[in-house]
């Protein structure tokens, strides 16, 4: 056998040999036997002496080429060890700082916020301004402002919790129109202002001693009835639906002239008749009216010249009737069964 032919032979021999490498230990022995000094390759070096000239040259060449082809393979084998042996620590040293996590109950919104906010959706949408003002508020502006003076007997209605015999928590969101002119100073306004009102009320099924009222006010030159009409059909149309009937009946508040109260068609009953409204296929669900002369002279605008309507929407009186719901006091006993219900998916 040629000197060329006994180098690839022990190549192919070593390289077999490193396919065996699995551990630590192997490498070793390996790099022991076929890649040091006195290695079978190195030995075939002395027998360099037995060529001549050219032969010499690429004889060496073919040495040196079956070395890097042993030493590649063990690198290839060193490198698969090492990171298997990195794996195996990384694994053994892992540490869990992993914990369970909490169960955090996501709650749904009361459908009192709910409704709130879809009512003052629609009127921003047509232009409204949004107010708020004092849940604690003063006789003044809670009745006299209101055409309500002292002794009227509209104040029986509306007995309150008074802070003092001059301040009480409002009863209505009505005074909240007075605040919204002085602040305008005579010039047109279109507002709304949500908050709670308080009532002396013996809690039952459609009483609570507070509740949600939205107010709104508009006041400009030649503001008329048919504006009022035509805002509150809009209203009405957008919360509850197209197919809702909507009337108007002549009522009575000391703060408009005149007043309407607004009925939409019973949703229970599509307007036939049912225990829901009482047999008369119409559910009242706000108050309103043309503002009293009183009302705008008071809060410093000319009746002769300006005109302006009011209304005044029940809360829950509207979320009760949106989501059937049976009690007014539920809104306000924190079940969370109730307000279960009411999470957006
Ligand atoms: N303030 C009235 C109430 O609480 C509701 C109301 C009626 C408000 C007519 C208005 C209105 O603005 O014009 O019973």
């Amino acid at each position: 056998m040629s000197l060329f032919n006994q180098v690839e032979e022990i190549k192919q021999k070593i390289l077999h040999e490193s396919e065996k490498i699995s551990d630590e230990a192997s490498l070793k022995s390996f790099q022991e036997r076929f890649l040091s000094k006195k290695s079978e390759l190195n030995g075939l070096m002395s027998h360099i002496k037995e060529l001549a000239g050219e032969e010499k040259a690429k004889f060496g060449q073919s040495v040196n080429n079956a070395r890097n082809a042993v030493q590649e393979a063990f690198q290839k084998k060193a490198d698969e060890i090492n990171q298997k042996i990195l794996e195996r620590k990384l694994e053994k040293e892992k540490i869990d700082i992993s914990l369970p996590s909490m169960n955090y109950e996501v709650g749904g919104i009361n459908p009192f916020y709910l409704v709130q906010d879809e009512i003052m959706d629609i009127f921003v949408s047509m232009g409204y301004e949004v107010k708020e003002g004092p849940d604690v508020e003063s006789d003044e502006y809670n009745f006299q402002r209101m055409n309500i003076p002292e002794s009227h007997p509209a104040r029986e209605m509306q007995d309150s919790f008074y802070i003092d015999p001059r301040t009480l928590l409002r009863t209505h969101t009505s005074p909240e129109q007075a605040h919204a002119m002085d602040e305008k100073g005579g010039k047109p306004l279109m507002m709304i202002c949500p908050g709670k009102c308080f009532r002396r009320d013996d809690d039952d099924v459609t009483h609570s001693h507070q509740f949600g009222q939205v107010e709104g006010l508009v006041v400009g030159p030649g503001i008329s009835l048919a504006n009022l009409k035509a805002t509150l059909e809009l209203f009405v149309r957008k919360m509850f639906g197209e197919k809702r009937e909507v009337r108007f009946r002549g009522s009575y508040f000391p703060f408009t002239e005149p007043s309407v109260e607004v009925d939409i068609s019973c949703m229970n009953c599509g307007g036939k008749g049912c225990s829901t409204c009482k047999g008369t296929g119409f559910i009242e669900i706000l108050g309103a009216g043309m503002v009293h002369p009183n009302v705008l002279r008071m809060s410093g605008y000319d009746p002769d010249k300006v005109s302006g309507f009011a209304f005044g929407i029940g809360i829950e009186r509207v979320a009760m009737l949106r989501y059937k719901i049976d009690d007014i006091r539920k809104f306000y006993q924190s079940d969370v069964r109730f307000i279960e219900q009411f999470k957006r998916r």
